[in-house]
């Protein structure tokens, strides 16, 4: 291999510039020249790109965002984008590529393999930990951080004027956000999909819970934590159903992009300097359409084809201690 690609793609994500880092410096002990192109496939469409030496590098580990910028890609979806894809890696002579980003981007990248005679390697970059085949994704940590944050400042003001507040956390279609940081930051109620659908007919599931906190405990503050695209019309549409059947204040924050940036905490680098360093290695080793994962703290190929088989599981044994202590 002596020369090989790399992007960043789809919801960036803390940690992704030190994936990036982590691939030239790994690169550059193993003589390979790494080109990195800019807003994703976007960039290999275009041929819009910059050669990445390890002196570009220097000092990004601790950076949010990702200095190659991200985006996702329409062109990709079609067959015609694919194999333009794949003749841009061939005319660059490149011998493989690196795909930062999630499972969508990993869809990209097996829609590219049709035409494209190099290696491909995904590496899991997203905050909402979604991706088959390692324990955390680039970036989970750090959003879970910025979470807790805010959710511990709200506290505060919820506390003070006894309100009961609905912190809408990201995720997509994955409550792995929403369990880990509602579990950390002691809400008292997490609401995401995993938990079942969630609409006016069965809005008494969670009514219940707070009218026995209310009547029983006297708690001072109700904090519920809740997936993006867990209610019809939005957390603020069911903080106002709430508000109108307790009879009391509800508020709604959406959390939002907040949780994408920020310097990646040290777990986040940790795991995006393994699997960028990992990706190379098993590229030289011959490895292609694998994504460079962690399972027990040991990095692992699992095939790209099959992380966005199945939606990943959040953690059963913390979903049952939640729903045990939300309906006592
Ligand atoms: O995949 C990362 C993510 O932040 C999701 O949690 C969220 O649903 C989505 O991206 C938001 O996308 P956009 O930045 O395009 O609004």
């Amino acid at each position: 291999i002596k020369r090989i690609g790399v992007l960043t793609s789809g919801g960036d994500a803390p940690g992704m510039n030190a994936a990036i880092r982590a691939i030239v410096l790994t690169a550059a002990v193993h003589n390979i020249d790494v080109i990195g192109f800019h807003h994703g496939f976007n960039g290999l469409l275009e041929q819009d790109y910059q050669m990445l030496l390890p002196q570009h590098v220097q000092h990004i580990i601790q950076q949010g965002g990702t200095l190659l910028k991200s985006a996702r890609c329409k062109a990709l979806h079609t067959d015609n984008g694919a194999q333009q894809a794949a003749a841009a890696l061939h005319s660059l002579q490149l011998d493989g590529l690196i795909v930062i980003g999630g499972d969508g981007s990993f869809r990209g990248t097996l829609a590219i393999a049709k035409y494209y005679q190099g290696q491909l390697i995904g590496v899991p970059g997203t905050i909402d930990n979604d991706v088959d085949g390692t324990d955390y994704t680039i970036g989970f940590a750090t959003a879970i951080d910025t979470a807790l944050n805010a959710i511990d400042k709200i506290r505060d003001t919820a506390d003070a004027f006894e309100r009961i507040f609905l912190v809408e956390l990201m995720g997509r279609h994955s409550g792995y956000i929403t369990l880990s940081a509602g579990i950390a930051a002691g809400a008292e109620q997490i609401i995401c999909p995993e938990f079942g659908t969630l609409t006016e007919a069965n809005l008494q599931t969670i009514l219940t819970p707070i009218q026995h906190a209310q009547l029983l405990r006297g708690k001072s503050s109700y904090i519920i934590v809740v997936a993006e695209n867990s209610y019809p019309g939005g957390t603020t549409a069911l903080a106002d159903a709430l508000s109108k059947a307790l009879n009391i204040e509800c508020r709604a924050c959406i959390l939002g992009h907040i949780q994408r940036g920020g310097s990646p905490v040290g777990a986040d680098r940790i795991l995006a300097t393994k699997l960028g360093a990992y990706a190379v290695e098993q590229m030289v080793n011959g490895a292609n359409l694998m994504m460079a994962g962690e399972v027990n703290q040991q990095a692992v190929l699992y095939p790209l084809a099959k992380t966005g088989d199945k939606q990943k599981q959040i953690d059963p044994y913390m979903v049952r201690w939640q729903q045990c202590i939300a309906s006592d």
